[in-house]
């Protein structure tokens, strides 16, 4: 079958773990007699390095062009740390998910038992832990209006805003992937404070009506992100809202190991993305020592969640199983003798 694919590398490492994951699905284009049609996008600070906007229009044109969309890294030290900038790389992102649609971002972390010693918490407390974070994707603070500087740079505001259709909609997303599970939802929120938790509880409730085999209960946000660290196995499906997910995601990372280890999708009605929940790494970028495992294994929830590739997806996780397990690992999982980005990827190439 002939499959259209937007390649998006963008900033930092991106170009180079992206190309990893690029040759990984070569080998399964070559292997199960697909072809693989790709078209490069610039997005974020790659971009606006050459002029344009973070999500310039031909990469919009790609995108709908597209079966589905690999992603790779933004974030760019060039227009970091100037709260003044007006265009930064990070609003391609946010523009690419709202313009697509993607409202529902899935992270899921799993240990693998070989690296479980990589990981700084204690062995005994993580596990077992195998858990999905559902992140409402387009809405709450990162989207709310008005967001502005006031009373000539003395006040800034920021809006959470959420309807009960957003909130529904990425409930839903949660509810059937519990099913899919250990049939267990918790809601993180912090309705003991907030208007919009308060409305998250109530409608999630509701909802929950219609999914009776799965078992639903709530924490606040300061809790969850305790309970995280020393209780991960009690973890199912975290539902949450944009912020609360992208802050307890990367905390989650730490029980994995490697926040070098994680993939992601953000879904959408018409569409759905790929990507490492880990960011440009810029003082990485250009040595051949980033982690592709992260971007590989979006690859291959790429084939079975935006492709519908289960086989070709179960090749591509089993071949970096191998390359766990025989520690041809970057050196952010393999101190004593790291191997490079390229040759990693090359090694679970080679075993599709
Ligand atoms: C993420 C990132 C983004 C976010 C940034 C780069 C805008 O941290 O995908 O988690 O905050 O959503
Ligand atoms: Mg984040």
């Amino acid at each position: 079958m002939d499959y259209k694919i937007a390649v998006l590398p963008g900033d930092g490492i991106g170009p180079e773990i992206i190309a990893e994951a690029v040759k990984v699905l070569d080998r399964v284009a070559m292997k199960y007699q697909h072809r693989f049609d790709y078209q490069y996008g610039l997005i974020g600070g790659a971009a606006m390095r050459e002029g344009l906007d973070p999500f310039p229009e031909a990469t919009q044109k790609i995108c709908s062009w597209a079966d589905t969309i690999l992603f790779g890294a933004i974030g760019d030290p060039l227009y970091d740390n100037n709260p003044d900038a007006r265009v930064r790389p990070e609003q391609g992102l946010l523009a690419m998910r709202k313009k697509l649609g993607l409202y529902a971002n899935l992270r899921p972390v799993r240990i693998y038992p070989e690296l479980i010693h990589m990981s700084p918490l204690k062995e005994e407390r993580i596990t077992g832990a195998d858990l999905l974070i559902v992140r409402e994707l387009t809405g709450g603070l990162y989207f709310g209006e008005p967001r502005e500087l006031r009373d000539n740079g003395n006040l800034a505001v920021d809006t959470c805003l959420y309807s009960v259709g957003e909130i529904e909609r990425i409930s839903h997303v949660a509810f059937k992937m519990a099913l899919l599970r250990r049939k267990r939802v918790t809601l993180v929120d912090k309705a003991n404070v907030l208007e919009t938790s308060r409305l998250w509880r109530r409608v999630v409730t509701r909802l929950s009506h219609e999914y009776p085999d799965v078992e639903l209960d709530f924490m606040f946000v300061d809790n969850a992100a305790m309970q995280l660290i020393i209780n991960p196995t009690r973890f199912d499906v975290i539902l949450t809202e944009n912020l609360f997910g992208d802050i307890l995601s990367d905390e989650a990372s730490v029980i994995s190991g490697s926040i070098g280890l994680l993939a992601s999708a953000s879904v959408g009605d018409r569409i759905s993305l790929f990507e490492p929940i880990h960011g440009s790494y810029p003082d990485g970028a250009g040595k051949n020592i980033a982690n592709p495992l992260a971007t590989i294994l979006s690859a291959a929830m790429m084939l079975r969640t935006g492709l519908n590739l289960g086989e070709e997806a179960e090749a591509v996780e089993s071949a970096v199983g191998e390359s766990i397990r025989q520690k041809i690992l970057t050196y952010d999982l393999n101190r004593e003798k790291p191997a490079t980005t390229s040759v990693v990827g090359d090694f679970i190439a080679s075993r599709i």
